[in-house]
């Protein structure tokens, strides 16, 4: 098994490219189940959750054909409505097949996701909703079962919680569905315009999306587009994490306005931690004024606030640093694997619940370390890299889901890091 070796306490300095969004692409390839012709995808990250998604629709017999960053789809044939538990397991994100797959043939068997390390991770938002559209759900041996007589009906649904992949889910039903959709209490988050941008230029009629409340109107068809996916914010947010732990300096290319504002955003409390970025937004350099960083009190929330995606990477920044920081986690109730690993490279924290108080240290060690999900595994990378002496990360498969060759980026811009 792969593990990467850090030698730590260089400074951050150089450029990289951030990769197109892993949350973004996985909706928009669950979508293309719902278009009658070819698309072509660019700015697709290199992921294995990417390569999970292909298998599962290829076994829905969907054609790709994979160029590097590009990819060709055809869903002219698909017909297979069984997304079978050996795929759906490797990756939650496999539950959004369940809308697409309704939408189009009326009935889909879906294996449910199982258990997650970061929480429980139920579906009863994605099913109540679709149950609102006219789907009759019964679950036997592991699967949900869906059936739709008569094809779904457009409905205004309430979500109880802003939850993503149940608005991934809900919009790319509606887009097919028989009338008027209107979702209230939507997740906000830019992946899901990216989606919504994805089906409008498929010829589907989505509009509110960005703002709580999303309303579709049902079209019969969608035919092929090509369409670039939207840059990775959780990866350009890791970086900048990275550069304030390290110190020093990284242009990150690839970017647009929408990531550069929310990065600027979610970091404005972090006064030691400065974002610049080019007049059209396609570059930001992340600047650390001083190390002496004071301690901060933040809360992961839903969009636009600080994301669950990046909690355990700031945990990290923060176990060095001038004073006591609080990092409260409220949309994952076990997101906290990272702590253990953290405490045995010398980091001083102390967890309560969904909080934990880090005591920042003047310095951290090297130790090996166990990821145990993707983003504790770049949370263990950033403290690997701002501690003192070598770290061995062990289960870096959990980073290889999410990150583009995090290591060979990080290695350019001077970190001493390599996978063995
Ligand atoms: C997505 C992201 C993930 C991110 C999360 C929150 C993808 C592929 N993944 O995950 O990286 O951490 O949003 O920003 O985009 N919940 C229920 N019932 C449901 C659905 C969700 O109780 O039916 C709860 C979950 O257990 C969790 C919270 O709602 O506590 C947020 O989940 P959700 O927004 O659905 O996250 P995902 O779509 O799974």
């Amino acid at each position: 098994m792969d593990k990467i070796e850090i030698i730590g306490g260089t400074p951050l300095e150089g450029k990289t490219f951030v990769s197109g969004s892993k949350n973004a692409a996985l909706p928009i390839l669950a979508s293309c189940l719902l278009i009658d012709g070819k698309i072509k995808l660019n700015n697709l990250p290199l992921l294995s959750d990417i390569n999970s998604m292909l298998q599962l629709l290829n076994h829905l017999k969907v054609y790709t054909n994979k160029k590097g960053q590009d990819l060709m789809v055809e869903s002219f044939y698909a017909k297979e409505r069984i997304a079978p538990y050996e795929l759906v397991r490797k990756m939650r994100a496999s539950f959004l097949v369940l809308g697409p797959l309704l939408a189009r043939y009326g009935e889909a068997k879906v294996s449910l996701p199982g258990g997650c390390a970061i929480g429980a991770r139920p579906v009863d938002i994605h099913l109540d909703g679709l149950e609102k559209m006219g789907v009759e759900f019964s679950i036997r041996d592991g699967y949900v079962f869906g059936d739709v007589k008569s094809g779904l009906i457009g409905a205004d649904i309430m979500l109880p919680f802003p939850s993503v992949g149940a608005t991934e889910n809900l919009i790319m039903s509606a887009t097919l569905a028989n009338g008027n959709t209107t979702i209230k209490n939507a997740a906000q988050e830019p992946e899901i315009s990216d989606l919504a941008k994805f089906l409008n230029k498929a010829g589907a009629k989505i509009s509110g999306y960005g703002t709580n409340k999303i309303k579709i109107k049902g079209v019969q068809k969608l035919h092929g587009i090509c369409y670039t996916v939207m840059p990775d914010r959780i990866e350009a947010g890791t970086f900048a994490l990275a550069v304030l732990g390290c110190s020093g300096n990284i242009l990150l290319k690839n970017l647009n306005r929408e990531v550069v504002m929310h990065l600027k955003k979610i970091f404005g409390e972090i006064d030691e931690l400065n974002i610049s970025s080019s007049n059209n937004y396609k570059q930001a350099r992340v600047t650390v004024k001083s190390m002496n960083k004071r301690p901060v009190k933040l809360r992961t929330e839903i969009y636009p606030g600080f994301p669950t995606d990046l909690q355990a990477q700031l945990t990290a920044a923060f176990t060095i640093s001038n004073g006591e920081s609080e990092i409260t986690e409220t949309i994952f109730e076990n997101r906290f694997m990272h702590v253990q690993e953290l405490l045995r490279m010398g980091a001083k924290i102390t967890q309560v619940g969904p909080r934990v108080k880090i005591i920042g240290q003047k310095k951290i060690y090297g130790a090996e370390v166990m990821a145990t999900d993707l983003r504790a595994s770049s949370s263990l990378i950033i403290a690997g890299m701002m501690a003192k002496g070598r770290t061995l990360v062990n289960r870096i498969y959990h980073l290889d889901r999410g990150y583009e060759n995090l290591e060979q980026k990080l290695s350019t811009c001077c970190a001493k890091i390599k996978r063995m």
